[in-house]
C-alpha cells in the first residue's frame, strides 16, 4: 500500500528464452543463478518490499508446478495467482491484467523475471514516483555511439543524447493501463510503456540501475553471476 492505494506486482515469466538457449531446456527465468532460480530474486524482493501487496506470475502451463514449488519453498505469501502466458510478452501481461481486481488509483508494477538484479529501495523509489507522477519507467543513458546499419554499412549516426535504455519494473495506475488496453489496438509492443504512450498518456522516466541487466544471452549469465554474489 502507498497511502490508500494497493500495489500489485506482475512478474512476466512465460517466455522460452530462445536467445539464451536454442534447445528445449528449462527457460532462463527458472535456471539456477548462484543457486537460486532466476525468478526467485524478483519474488523475494517483492515479498520483502512493504509497499507491494499482491504478486501475480505469468508462466506457461508447463511450469505452473515449478513456480508453485519455488513460491511454497520460499514462503512467497503475497502470491495471488499464476496465470497462463501468451504468445508474446505483451499478451502474457495482458492475460494477468485481466485477472487483477483493483481500484482505479491502485498501482500495477510490471517486471521481467529475467531481470533478477533489482533491490527493495529501487522498487520502492519507483512506486513512490508513480504515486506522485502516475506512469513511470526506469531508464539509463547510453554511453556508446549509436549507429544505424544497412547491409553491413553504417547508414547513419544517431544523436544519443535523448536516447534511453528502458528497464523494468514499470509502474502504472490501474485505470490508465486499463484505458490504454481498450484505446489501443496494436499488439506489437515490447513493453507496457509503449502501449500507454500510444494511448496518449505521459510516462515519466526515472533513473534506472546500470546493473539491472536482463538475462538475454550467455554473456549476461556470467555478468549476473558476479553481480549477484
Ligand atoms: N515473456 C513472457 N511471455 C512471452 C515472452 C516473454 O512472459 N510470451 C517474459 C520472459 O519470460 C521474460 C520477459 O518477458 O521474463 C522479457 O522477455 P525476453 O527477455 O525477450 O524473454 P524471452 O522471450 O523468453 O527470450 P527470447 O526473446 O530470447 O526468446
Ligand atoms: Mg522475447
Amino acid at each position: 500500500m502507498i497511502g490508500k492505494r494497493r500495489v500489485v506486482a506482475i512478474i512476466t515469466a512465460a517466455g522460452k528464452g530462445e536467445r539464451f538457449s536454442s534447445n528445449q531446456n528449462l527457460p532462463k527465468q527458472f535456471i539456477r543463478l548462484n543457486n537460486k532460480p532466476v525468478i526467485l530474486y524478483s519474488l523475494l524482493t517483492f515479498q520483502s518490499c512493504k509497499l507491494i501487496d499482491d504478486i501475480y506470475v505469468s508462466s506457461s502451463k508447463k511450469y505452473f508446478d515449478l513456480v508453485g514449488q519455488i513460491v511454497f519453498k520460499n514462503k512467497i505469501t503475497k502470491l495471488c495467482s499464476i496465470v497462463e502466458g501468451g504468445k508474446t510478452r505483451f499478451d502474457s501481461v495482458k492475460n494477468v491484467f485481466r485477472k487483477i481486481h483493483a481500484e482505479k488509483n491502485d498501482l500495477i508494477l510490471i517486471h521481467d523475471a529475467a531481470r533478477p538484479n533489482i533491490n527493495i529501495s529501487f522498487v520502492e523509489g519507483l512506486i513512490k514516483e508513480a504515486a506522485k507522477f502516475g506512469e513511470v519507467v526506469p531508464a539509463i543513458s547510453i554511453s556508446d555511439t549509436i549507429k544505424k546499419e544497412k547491409n553491413n554499412y553504417v547508414a547513419e549516426t544517431i544523436d544519443r543524447n535523448n536516447l534511453r535504455l528502458v528497464q523494468t519494473p514499470q509502474v502504472f495506475r490501474y485505470n490508465f493501463l486499463k484505458k490504454s488496453y481498450t484505446k489501443t489496438r496494436s499488439k506489437n509492443f515490447t513493453d507496457e510503456s509503449s502501449l500507454v504512450e500510444k494511448a496518449g498518456f505521459k510516462v515519466r522516466i526515472v533513473e534506472g540501475l546500470l546493473n539491472n541487466v536482463k538475462l538475454t544471452n550467455k554473456n549476461d549469465f556470467e555478468l549476473l553471476k558476479s553481480l549477484l554474489k
